[in-house]
């Protein structure tokens, strides 16, 4: 269901800009760890939502540094406001669709790419638009650190089905995959937005963790 647009939405963002939503200017003169002022591990987060998943894993890993990437301006200001308020300094936001990142990001400076719940485009005509595509599988390949590693979750199974085939069409290898998932409450992971809504309606979860095979390059 589409969210109706909210008046206060661009005037937060505007507010916040340059201190926790950053802008695609930032990555042409910084590396994005310049940003964070410090060396930690970074974890990127594509289709971020209104941001329960990204604030719960942020404030859970005060160590890590947290990148979201949300298209839609008003589900982007819900999850601003969830940084705010919760205070975490760990996070930066970014109002931009993911087809963007490649020029955003150096090669191999993500260890870790998060994809929750991301929108299946069932439709063959659009699947260079599904973030599994070899499209966006190449993306990530450049942008991964080699010892990093993509991790899915989704209830939608031929989604799911087909993220896996392209995944090891696209030479990665799946460490990990999980039809069943089960909740999981930790620093490693936390349910999302729409998990909830999918585990209350009682339909499984799919999980995946796919790392690079060839690490030297596509
Ligand atoms: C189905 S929702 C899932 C939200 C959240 N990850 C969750 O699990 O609750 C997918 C989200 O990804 C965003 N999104 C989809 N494609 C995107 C793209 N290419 N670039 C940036 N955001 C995208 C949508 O705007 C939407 O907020």
């Amino acid at each position: 269901m589409r969210l109706r647009k909210k008046a206060w939405a661009k005037p937060l963002i505007d507010d916040y800009t340059d201190r926790i939503v950053i802008t695609k200017l930032d990555f042409l003169t910084n590396p994005i760890r310049d940003v964070f002022k410090n060396n930690n591990k970074l974890v990127l987060e594509i289709g971020t939502g209104k941001g329960d998943f990204i604030c719960g894993l942020a404030s859970r890993n005060p160590n890590v540094n947290f990148i979201g990437i949300e298209q839609v301006e008003t589900v982007l200001a819900i999850a601003l406001k969830k940084v705010i308020d919760q205070e975490l300094r760990n996070i930066k936001l970014i109002r931009v669709n993911a087809n963007e990142m490649l020029n955003m990001f150096d090669t191999k400076e993500i260890d870790v790419i998060r994809l929750n719940f991301s929108d299946p485009w069932p439709k063959s005509r659009h699947e260079d638009r599904r973030l599994t595509s070899p499209e966006f599988l190449k993306m990530y390949h450049n942008i991964l650190h080699d010892d990093g590693c993509l991790i899915f979750k989704t209830d939608n199974r031929e989604f799911f089905d087909y993220s896996v085939e392209m995944l090891k069409e696209n030479g990665w290898v799946l460490e990990d995959v999980n039809y069943n998932y089960p909740l999981t409450e930790n620093n490693e992971d936390v349910p999302t937005e729409y998990e909830k809504k999918f585990r209350n309606m009682g339909m499984p979860i799919h999980y995946l963790k796919a790392v690079k095979g060839d690490k030297n390059g596509a």
